[in-house]
């Protein structure tokens, strides 16, 4: 693997940020989530930005967070929002930045995993399942352009996550430590 930043895209609720704040551990990258840094830079949590700006808005910010990172970002582990990949403008960045790695889990995961969620607005709301469902269909195959690599999560631990994540990054993570 040639750039050394691992940029992480993938459904809500995939485990980009906790996968990748493990991975960032082992590798002794720093860890940036573009969701934390979207929220710094508009000064406000993402519901309020949705809320209040709207979602064209929320959108806009995240292009211009990833548009700083490829100025600034050097060896580091990047979870992204799950809605990053959908511009070909942020998919061009996060290939300049590092190499964009998928975190593919089937949408009934997701579904149980998202079930108590407030803090996403697509997440929220009664027709929350149904929205959930449309988007995962129309992402999925987005996440799979975007990508360079797929790692399939699905009934696996992070231990064994983090071990096929090691061999393309091409650095011993100690994850053979890390299942606890
Ligand atoms: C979104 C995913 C969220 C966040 C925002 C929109 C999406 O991030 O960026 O609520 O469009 O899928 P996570 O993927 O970290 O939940």
């Amino acid at each position: 693997m040639k750039k050394e930043a691992v940029i992480l895209i993938g459904f809500m609720g995939c485990g980009k940020s906790t996968i990748g704040r493990k991975l960032a551990g082992m590798l002794g990258y720093p860890f940036l989530d573009t969701d934390t840094l979207i929220e710094e830079y508009c000064g406000k949590q993402i519901p309020a930005i949705f809320a209040e700006d709207g979602e064209a808005a929320f959108r806009q910010a995240e292009t211009e967070v990833l548009c700083r990172l490829k100025e600034e970002a050097g060896n580091c582990v990047i979870a992204t929002g799950g809605g990053m990949p959908l511009k070909e403008e942020n998919v061009r960045y996060m290939r300049e930045i590092g190499t964009v790695f998928f975190l593919e889990a089937e949408i009934e995961t997701i579904l149980e995993r998202l079930k108590h969620d407030t803090q996403r607005p697509l997440a929220s709301g009664e027709d929350r399942e149904q929205r959930l469902r449309r988007l995962y269909a129309e992402r999925l195959p987005v996440y799979k352009a975007a990508a360079e690599v797929c790692i399939n999560t699905e009934g696996r631990g992070f231990y064994d996550i983090l071990q096929e994540l090691e061999q393309y990054i091409g650095k011993n993570t100690g994850a053979q430590s890390a299942e606890s």
